[in-house]
């Protein structure tokens, strides 16, 4: 049987202050919606449907790479029961129970989920909300229960009478519905109420009024099923997924050396053995092979890290580092930077858009910009490739095993042929041969006894 999803995302997420749409706003490397998504899809969801509506344009073009992802539109938003009605037709064409829920809560584990739909088919019931008990309830919808502690009502905060402010148990906003009875009820609702909304916790107690099962599951761990309405609740959340990825990464056999000081990622990959030393930031789409050696002071994005390299205090973009390569103290790789196996590249360099192949050397105090460096070639301290003339760029190539004497300026475009020597503080604007010497200074001139022969003028 089909399992389909309604999230709803169309509001105006006021209480953020923000110009972006609530669902775009990032935890650990991604909108919110799409932690939602992906935890939906891990959860065995086939289908899920977006409402959109406030900044909706953006919140489609994000889903568009989510295959499963269907958007519909509420133009106008009048409520959480009118957003889930926009969605009646996208469903209409199948059955199967439909969960609903949020974009703006996206800490539930999937298991939370499939859980919530066995639930329901064990209880044959036309509906099973996820409640959860808090320390402070308030902001929240409250569950209220009949003596016999089965489900009556639920009560938004706004609405509540002061007894019913009291209740701990509140409504998480996931639900499962079986499909029929949810569109049917939701034709029921109207806005008589403190918002003037059409409220989709109204069906529940539509469905129970009309002699239907609804069934109530506790989520045993609250944490999961925090909202985000504010700025502040968007840290609480990030930070309670924090915990979950470097906890997951050190069961996977990743030693974090102090996790109150690492930021890491929700999508980063990092392999078995590697050690993270203490302020460390390791962002985007990066990978990290095991057994390297990263940090302290460290900030990765979006980078390739080969087994066994070590980056010591230094901070890399969008770049390629091989195996057993080291990486500062403090260097900085910019973006498109490919640097081999068994390279060094040492304190104080930066490498932008280049090409480094293996057992290269690039030790101290080096700009490479736009450059492809040869195996082995070894450059010297405080070379400079003078890859912009004013208007553009161009490249330098440095040979395998060429040797690049200290304090040398190449002057691009030029390239220094296979093995080729330059002299130490040269500048070098003409390409040298394989084997040759390049030289590109003024001869050193010696004048004896010149400081006695200064004294006597
Ligand atoms: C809602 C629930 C409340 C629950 C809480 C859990 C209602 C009426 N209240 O309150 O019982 O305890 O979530 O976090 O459902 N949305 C639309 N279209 C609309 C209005 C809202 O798509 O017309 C979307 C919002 O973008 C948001 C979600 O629905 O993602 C919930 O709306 P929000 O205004 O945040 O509801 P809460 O006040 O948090
Ligand atoms: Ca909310």
């Amino acid at each position: 049987m089909e399992k389909a999803a309604v999230v709803l995302a169309a509001g105006h997420g006021t209480r953020m202050r923000s110009n972006k749409a609530k669902v775009l706003h990032e935890i650990w490397g991604k909108p919110m919606i799409a932690h939602v998504v992906e935890t939906y899809l891990a959860a065995g969801i086939d289908r899920i449907i977006v409402v959109v509506g406030h900044q909706g344009a953006e919140v489609e073009k994000f889903l568009q790479d989510y295959a499963a992802v269907e958007v519909v539109w509420q133009r106008e938003q009048l409520g959480t029961g009118h957003a889930v009605m926009q969605a009646r037709q996208a469903l209409a064409d199948g059955s199967g129970p439909v969960l609903v829920g949020y974009g703006d809560s996206p800490l539930y584990r999937p298991e939370t989920l499939a859980k919530l739909f066995e639930q329901h088919e064990a209880e044959g019931a036309a509906c099973t909300c996820l409640s959860a008990i808090y320390r402070d309830p308030t902001g929240y919808g409250r569950i209220v229960r009949d003596e016999e502690g089965n489900f009556a009502a639920i009560v938004e905060e706004k609405d509540a009478d002061p007894e019913q402010k009291k209740i701990c148990e509140i409504n998480t906003g996931v639900g499962v519905y079986q499909r029929e009875a949810l569109f049917a009820c939701l034709e029921e609702v109207n806005n008589d109420n403190a918002q003037g909304e059409y409220y989709l916790t109204d069906v529940p107690a539509i469905l129970r009024q009309k002699g239907q099962r609804v069934a109530l599951v506790v989520c045993p761990d609250p944490e999961e099923t925090l909202g985000i309405n504010t700025k502040v609740q968007l840290a609480e959340a990030a930070a309670v997924m924090r915990t979950r990825v470097l906890e997951e990464l050190m069961l996977a056999g990743v030693s974090i050396i102090d996790p109150a000081t690492i930021y890491i990622d929700a999508d980063v990959k990092i392999a078995p053995d590697t050690v993270i030393y203490p302020f460390t930031i390791i962002q985007g789409k990066t990978r990290i092979d095991e057994s390297a050696i990263i940090g302290p002071h460290t900030r990765i994005v979006d980078c390739e890290i080969g087994a066994g390299a070590e980056i010591v205090q230094s901070t890399l973009l969008e770049s390629k580092v091989g195996r057993e390569t080291t990486v500062g103290p403090y260097a900085y790789l910019r973006p498109n930077s490919v640097i081999g196996d068994h390279v060094r590249i040492g304190d104080f360099v930066e490498i932008k858009n280049s090409n480094v192949a293996d057992y290269a050397k690039i030790p101290h105090l080096s700009y490479v910009g736009d450059a492809d460096v040869g195996v082995n070639a070894n450059v010297g301290a405080g070379t400079i490739t003078c890859n912009f003339d004013g208007e553009r760029k161009h490249r330098t190539v440095i040979a395998d095993n060429a040797f690049i004497g200290s304090n040398s300026n190449l002057v691009a475009p030029v390239s220094i042929g296979e093995g080729a020597y330059i002299a130490a503080g040269s500048t070098i604007t003409k390409d040298v041969p394989a084997k040759a010497l390049g030289i590109g200074r003024s001869r050193q001139s010696v004048r004896e006894g010149w400081v006695e022969s200064r004294k006597k003028k």
